[in-house]
């Protein structure tokens, strides 16, 4: 049984963590922070758009992991692609998912988004990994996209080359 986070705890825990613009040490800090305070997760962590359509690694806490990931592939690159949270309870049905640990089960990608010269650009993606089937509800996803609305808000970023 996994035992759900006080989402909004967290968001208030992890805006007083994150006390400086740098998003290196702000992303390095909401890897860790998530990785400690949610439960029953194998990787957690920030791909980011380094060069165009390619996420490459970022701060993460878990195994060493796939680097880099195209737009084109796996859970990462259909958030990134769509633009859209991609929650998966079954990895194993999701054509295309990037096997970086045979363990991971469930997915959860999140988008980044940040505004850039009046446009709002990819930044990368957080990605969050589970051993268990059907780790990550409804609920999950609000509270972690709030995390990352917090991460975004309290960075500033270098620019994105797209
Ligand atoms: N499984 C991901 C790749 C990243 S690792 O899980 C850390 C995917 O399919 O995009």
């Amino acid at each position: 049984m996994t035992t759900r986070p006080d989402y909004s705890l967290l968001a208030r825990q992890l805006d007083a963590i994150l006390d400086t613009r740098d998003w290196l040490t702000n992303a390095s800090q909401t890897a860790a922070f998530i990785n400690m305070t949610v439960e029953n997760l194998n990787w957690a962590g920030f791909y980011v758009q380094r060069q165009p359509q390619i996420l490459h690694l970022g701060p993460f806490q878990g195994q060493p992991a796939c680097h880099p990931i195209p737009f084109t592939k796996g859970v990462c690159g259909a958030a990134a692609t769509e633009r859209t949270t991609q929650r998966v309870a079954d990895v194993h049905a999701f054509p295309g998912h990037i096997a970086c640990d045979a363990a991971s089960r469930s997915e959860l990608v999140i988008p980044v988004l940040i505004e850039q010269d009046g446009q709002q650009v990819l930044w990368g993606v957080l990605d969050l990994d589970s051993p268990s089937p059907e780790r990550f509800e409804e609920e999950d996803q609000a509270g972690i996209e709030r995390l990352v609305e917090i991460f975004i808000a309290s960075s500033d970023f270098d620019s994105v080359p797209v």
